[in-house]
């Protein structure tokens, strides 16, 4: 059984240090992907502040598909090049958006967000799914966030897709 605790008082890397050691403890003991991709959403609910929404939508056929993910319900499908996911998968690129409503296409999954990160899960080049955090708070994500972000989708990459 593994439990999440954060020593107080820790800065942005420092947080994400914990949160990747852990989520390579909890991945290391189990095979499934469904269950590694779920546990993966709620570490990074659990362990960041501010974000209302965290979840994987994986590539099948030419659409993201909703998988594992934290927080209220969210649109199932979205098409090849659609919103802020369908753009960082098309462009295999991490997309950080302050103000989601400055973005052109985005799609409102829930009205309440104001900014969100996407990151491409990426193996051999392909992307395989992306992962997604929302925040009803503008410009909650950065550049620190998309770098550790994309440590926790390499993580997310190397499990048995
Ligand atoms: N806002 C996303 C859709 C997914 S939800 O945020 C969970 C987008 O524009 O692709």
């Amino acid at each position: 059984m593994h439990t999440l605790e954060l020593p107080a008082d820790l800065d942005k890397p420092g947080t994400y240090a914990e949160l990747l050691a852990s989520l390579s403890a909890l991945v290391e003991d189990e095979p499934d992907l469904i269950a590694n991709l779920a546990n993966i959403t709620a570490v990074l609910k659990q362990g960041l502040q501010g974000v209302s929404w965290v979840g994987f939508y994986r590539q099948i056929g030419p659409d993201l598909v909703l998988g594992p993910f934290q927080g209220k319900l969210a649109c199932t499908r979205i098409g090849p090049g659609k919103g802020v996911c369908g753009t960082a998968a098309a462009q295999r690129t991490t997309l950080v958006v302050p103000d989601v409503d400055a973005f052109p296409g985005h799609i409102a999954c829930d009205a309440g967000s104001r900014s969100e990160v996407v990151v491409p899960v990426l193996r051999a080049g392909v992307v395989v799914a992306v992962l997604d955090l929302d925040s009803e708070q503008y410009a909650r994500f950065d550049a620190v966030d998309a770098a550790h972000l994309e440590q926790v989708a390499a993580l997310a990459a190397s499990l048995a897709w």
